[in-house]
Order: structure tokens, then sequence, then C-alpha cells
């Protein structure tokens, strides 16, 4: 029946043309649906005598299975076009050089407070911290600082606004009382305190700002508090740390008589190079002494018991010193080409 073959004939071109599977969806209606042209022959079979509907019947059967065939392959031939449009949508060159991982660097000042602290921790020390914003009382009372002391003025100390008994620490000393106070609320009540051997590091402020100084920089103060604690010790864990940390015993450590309120005897520590670009300078690195008795009793320890050594030192300084910096400044100004090389 020539009727039948034009009907698949024309199925097929109108699929090939169904741009997408609701376009495909009409033209199946037009063929299989309940108007369709083939469901309008199988209903026209019932005018047929029967043996005209067997044989008829089989044909538009046969049609009709033709037509689901080619239906069924425009389908997929869809969904293959569909995915490949995906695919090279969604393409990933993977032959494109990275862009990098944009890896950062520590700091060289940071670098310097993790090299202190490892080698502190490696004698035995412990690392503690305290508050920035701190109380006229910590930052000078509790260390021994008379009222008019010069580092209290206002031309070296920053006060917060409206209140002068609150000011950004210009030391990292005062927690060295905050150390002890806690210290002794945990272990005071004990037969025998647990020696107190512990690091500070942390940001200091002061008015103050040129190729040395700046109004930030950091301080790391050491405290061992025990009860035969003595100067000696002292000598031995400065000259001991400062040997490890520019790891030369090519340097010499002196202790120069000085004064500060909160350690009595004082000293300030002078490092010399015996070879080298810094031969035959000293160049002062760190404020010293033995633990004033008055600040003992502030932190709640019995000087008459207990003697300790503090220390406290520039960890800029020495940073400067190790990678041969010249302007304390660099640091702060968080320009990439000078930190980069630190990486
Ligand atoms: N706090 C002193 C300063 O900022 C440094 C210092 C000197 C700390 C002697 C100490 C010390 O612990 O014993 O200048």
């Amino acid at each position: 029946m020539n009727d039948l073959d034009s009907l698949v004939q024309q199925a097929q071109a109108d699929f090939a043309v169904a741009a997408d599977p609701t376009a495909l969806d009409a033209a199946k209606a037009r063929f299989l649906g309940k108007s369709g042209a083939i469901t309008q022959q199988l209903k026209s079979l019932g005018q047929r005598s029967p043996d005209e509907r067997r044989t008829v019947g089989a044909r538009i059967n046969a049609a009709k299975s033709d037509i689901e065939s080619l239906l069924e392959a425009r389908r997929e031939a869809l969904r293959d076009e569909a995915l490949a449009a995906q695919l090279s949508a969604e393409a990933l060159d993977v032959t494109l050089p990275g862009r990098g991982a944009g890896k950062g660097g520590l700091h060289p000042v940071s670098r310097t407070l993790e090299r202190i602290e490892a080698l502190f921790r490696s004698i035995g020390f412990e690392v503690a911290d305290g508050p920035e914003i701190e109380s006229d009382f910590f930052n000078f009372t509790a260390l021994n600082t008379p009222e008019n002391h010069p580092a209290r003025s206002m031309h070296d100390t920053f006060y917060l606004e409206g209140d002068d008994a609150v000011l950004l620490r210009t030391h990292t000393s005062p927690v060295q009382v905050r150390t002890m106070r806690a210290h002794v609320a945990a272990f005071g009540d004990r037969a025998h305190m647990p020696e107190i051997r512990v690091i500070i590091p942390g940001r200091v402020y002061r008015v103050d700002s040129d190729a040395t100084h700046s109004p930030m920089f950091h301080q790391v103060e050491g405290l061992w508090v025990g009860e035969n604690i003595s100067f000696a010790d002292l000598k031995g864990v400065i000259a001991d740390f400062l040997r490890k940390f520019f790891e030369t015993d090519d340097l010499q450590v002196r202790f120069r008589p000085s004064f500060f309120p909160f350690t009595e005897p004082s000293a300030e520590i002078d490092v010399g190079f015996m070879h080298g670009e810094m031969k035959g300078r000293w160049l002062e690195i760190a404020g010293c002494g033995m633990v004033h008795p008055n600040v003992l009793r502030h932190g709640g320890i019995d000087p008459e018991r207990y003697t300790g050594f503090a220390f406290g030192m520039g960890p800029d300084r020495l940073t400067m010193l190790r990678y041969g910096i010249n302007d304390l400044r660099l640091f702060f100004e968080g320009d990439l080409r000078f930190l980069s090389q630190f990486r």
C-alpha cells in the first residue's frame, strides 16, 4: 500500500527536522497520536471485511512499528546532540598552564618570633600573651615605675581618649605581673610552687617614629622565677639563645649596667660579632635584670623566698641583624617587593 509507505517516509522527514524533544513530540502526535494518521488508518479497519482487516491491519501495524523505531532513533540522536553540546560548552582545557597558587609567606618578624619561641621552648619555657590595651596599673605601677617617670608622659605613651588609666602598652613587661598572678592563683597553695618560665612575644606602642623607631613594634619578654634563680642563669640563657639564634659561636655577649624600675640590678644586653660586616660593633638587643622585689610582690610572690630574672628584647632589631635590613619601617609598609624576599 503506497499510502502507508509514504506515511513512513513523511514521518521520517518530519522527525529529521524536529530540532528538540518538544518538536519531536509534536511530530509524533501527527502520526501516532489519538487523531494521528496511523491511528486514523487503524480506526478505518472496522469498515473492511474480516479478510482485508487481517492483511491491511498487519501492514498498518508494520508501518506503525517502523514509525516508532524512527521516532526512537531520532530521540536518541537528539539526546546525543544535547550531550555533545553540553560537553563542548563545559570543556576544560587541561593543557592551559595554571595561574599558580599565589602562595603567601611568613613576615620576616613572624619568622623571628617563631624561631625565638622554638628556641625557648626547647629549654622549657612556655609562651604566654597579654592585652595590648593595658591599664596604667599593670603597665607602670605594678612594675615599680614611679608617678613622675618620663615613660608615663603623654609624649611617650598612647593613652586612650577620656581615660588616662588605659593605654596601649609600652612594653610586654606588664604580662610579667599578669603571669605571676595567674601562676600563683593556680599553684600558690603548693608547698613547692613550680617555677615560672615563660616568654611573652607581642606588639607594643610608643609615640616614636623614624628609621629605627616605629610607633608599633615588637618585644619578647622573658621571665624565670624560682627558688634559686640568679644573674648567672640569666647570662647563660641569653648567651646560649643568641648563639643558637644567629647560628654561630662567633659572637660575644656583653651585659652593660643600666637602670629599669622593675629590675635590680639591671643591665642592657649587647651583642658583638667577631667577623664579617658587623665586626667590632656592639648592638643593643635587650634590657634585663633581676626582678625587683616590689614587682614580685605585685605578682603575689614572696621575694624572700623566690627570685627571678627578666628580659625584654627587640625581635625587630634581631630580624634586621639576621637578614641585614637597615630600615625598620620596611617591616610595616606591606611592600611586597620587600616581603616576597622572605618566602
Ligand atoms: N620593658 C623594657 C623596655 O621596654 C625592657 C626590659 C628591660 C624588660 C628589663 C625587662 C627587663 O623584662 O628586665 O624598655
